[in-house]
């Protein structure tokens, strides 16, 4: 909790979390001219914050999830891990939400070309049937925990811990991954099909696409993020329709599951376009 940002999630909890260094996320969308303005204040940032030993960083690679659908470049996340790899820190990459073809790719740091010191999975992992995380790390980090004296052993456990139907679940879901990447592997193309017909609308901002996870901002409202009601809205008139969104606020996204068919998704498009079209 304490790394998120602070804003509507905890901020309650404020004074009781350990303060960390933050750095600006580039967020990009199409036609973006300020894009690489934006990376480099945040490589600037970056590089200074590293100037004091650090231990990790750590990021969502490519895109930030429940932050509200906030992309970056593959590239940016490359030269951000270069960084901390130049500075003797460790990058640890939380691949919750954009692990297992989220992103277009197996994982979103094979995107980004990057190979981070720790990796966090869960949600794809067992395709959201059963609840199971995994922690990975590389070799060198898993050996430091190695040797005879029982004060090196890292400790802690789950109650659940390699969970005999969450690893079949996982399992599963992975063998049908592998069978099909297809499913994963095309995606940004479908969505963009559907996009350019919501060109034209006005309030429609920072239209967004990385792999399977579509999103764009309304610019309905005087309020951003959580605090627009406009999503409260648009996901009960979806819901009548059938169709179960789940906006942030003002942020409209679809991140289908990777079993959905050409027509599911062209008719996700279309009960949104009709939902938009009688705001
Ligand atoms: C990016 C990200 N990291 C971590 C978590 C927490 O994952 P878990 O509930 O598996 O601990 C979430 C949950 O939504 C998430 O989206």
């Amino acid at each position: 909790m304490a790394l998120g940002e602070r804003n509507i999630f905890n901020e309650n909890f404020d004074n009781l979390m350990f303060p960390v260094r933050r750095v600006p996320w580039p967020s990009t969308w199409m036609n973006d001219e300020e894009v690489e303005n934006k990376e480099n204040k945040a490589i600037q940032k970056l590089e200074t914050l590293l100037k004091t030993p650090t231990v990790a960083v750590i990021l969502e690679p490519l895109v930030q999830g429940a932050g509200g659908m906030n992309m970056v470049r593959p590239q940016f996340i490359k030269k951000v891990s270069e960084i901390i790899k130049n500075n003797n820190s460790l990058l640890i990459a939380d691949e919750v939400l954009t692990g297992f073809g989220r992103c277009g790719a197996l994982f979103a740091f094979q995107k980004a070309k990057i190979i981070p010191d720790l990796i966090s999975i869960s949600k794809g992992l067992t395709g959201g049937f059963l609840p199971m995380g995994i922690t990975l790390c590389k070799e060198k980090i898993f050996q430091s925990f190695i040797d005879d004296s029982p004060r090196k052993t890292f400790w802690h456990g789950h109650s659940f811990t390699a969970n005999p139907l969450g690893c079949a679940a996982a399992n599963a879901s992975l063998d049908l991954l592998e069978k099909e990447p297809k499913k994963y592997l095309s995606f940004e193309e479908k969505h963009l099909s559907h996009l350019i017909k919501f060109k034209n609308l006005s309030y429609i901002k920072k239209v967004r696409v990385s792999g399977t996870i579509a999103a764009f901002d309304l610019d309905i409202g005087n309020k951003k993020g959580y605090f627009n009601n406009i999503g409260k809205e648009i996901k009960s008139l979806a819901m009548e329709q059938g169709l179960f969104i789940r906006p942030l606020g003002n942020v409209i996204y679809l991140l289908p599951p990777l079993c959905i068919t050409d027509d599911q998704l062209g008719k996700s498009y279309w009960i949104i376009r009709q939902i938009l079209d009688n705001l």
